[in-house]
């Protein structure tokens, strides 16, 4: 069976792509993005190569690589294709498995499935990425109680950004979470500099 951990977020762009990099990094484990909508950079895939440092064999080739940066479903729909969850099964690989997310909970990858439909079938836990701006506590509590809904284990919270300290508390009080840590922003973003602020941060025991 696949040791595995979802890396979700309560939005697009919000760090999981970094946080999800350093975690890999850390458990030195392998990941999988099994939907990249919006290849101008590469993908996510080859952003958490450059940032883990994991060697490529680690970083898994995606179920689906869509050109479009948009909604899975829509992506999809302009190349002319459905997503099908057939191919949507997690891989069976030894060793732990971080998966990234496409977006936040609630993203279309067809017409009739959520993304976090597909998450609750794969009955792995989730630790779910939020920012420490204005806004969070509204989206953090909304996606905790979403995964609370579909009985999808939280394994805690992980913030990005400057500290809130109010924001963080209220979220892990009312939404009855683990606070996993907070990455700060990171000026000029390298593996190493990624790497020391994690461990700084998050604690590896309470991770996985
Ligand atoms: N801790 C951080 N320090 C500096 N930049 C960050 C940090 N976390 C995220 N970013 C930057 O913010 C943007 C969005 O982050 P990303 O991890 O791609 O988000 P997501 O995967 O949720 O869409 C990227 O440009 C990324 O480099
Ligand atoms: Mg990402």
């Amino acid at each position: 069976m696949t040791q595995g951990v979802i890396v979700s977020g309560t939005d697009t762009n919000v760090g999981k792509t970094v946080f999800a990099a350093a975690l890999a990094e850390a458990l030195g484990a392998n990941y999988w993005k099994p939907i990249q909508c919006g290849l101008e950079d590469g993908g996510d895939k080859e952003r958490v190569a450059r940032l883990s440092g994991l060697p490529p064999e680690r970083i898994l080739p995606e179920a689906y690589r869509l050109a479009m940066p948009a909604s899975p479903h829509r992506a999809a729909e302009a190349e002319g294709i459905e997503i099908s969850l057939a191919k949507l099964k997690l891989p069976q690989i030894s060793g732990p498995l971080v998966v990234e997310g496409a977006g936040g909970l609630m993203v279309p990858v067809n017409r009739q499935t959520l993304l976090i439909d597909i998450f609750a079938s794969w009955r792995l836990p989730v630790i779910l990425v939020a920012r420490t701006a204005l806004g969070t506590i509204n989206h953090s509590l909304l996606s905790i109680e979403a995964l609370n809904g579909r009985n999808i284990p939280i394994v805690g919270i992980a913030f990005v950004g400057d500290e809130n300290t109010d924001s963080e508390r209220t979220i892990v009080e009312m939404g009855n979470v683990r606070h996993l840590g907070r990455l700060p922003h990171i000026p000029h973003l390298t593996a190493e500099r990624l790497r020391q602020a994690f461990r700084g941060q998050f604690r590896l025991e309470e991770l996985r």
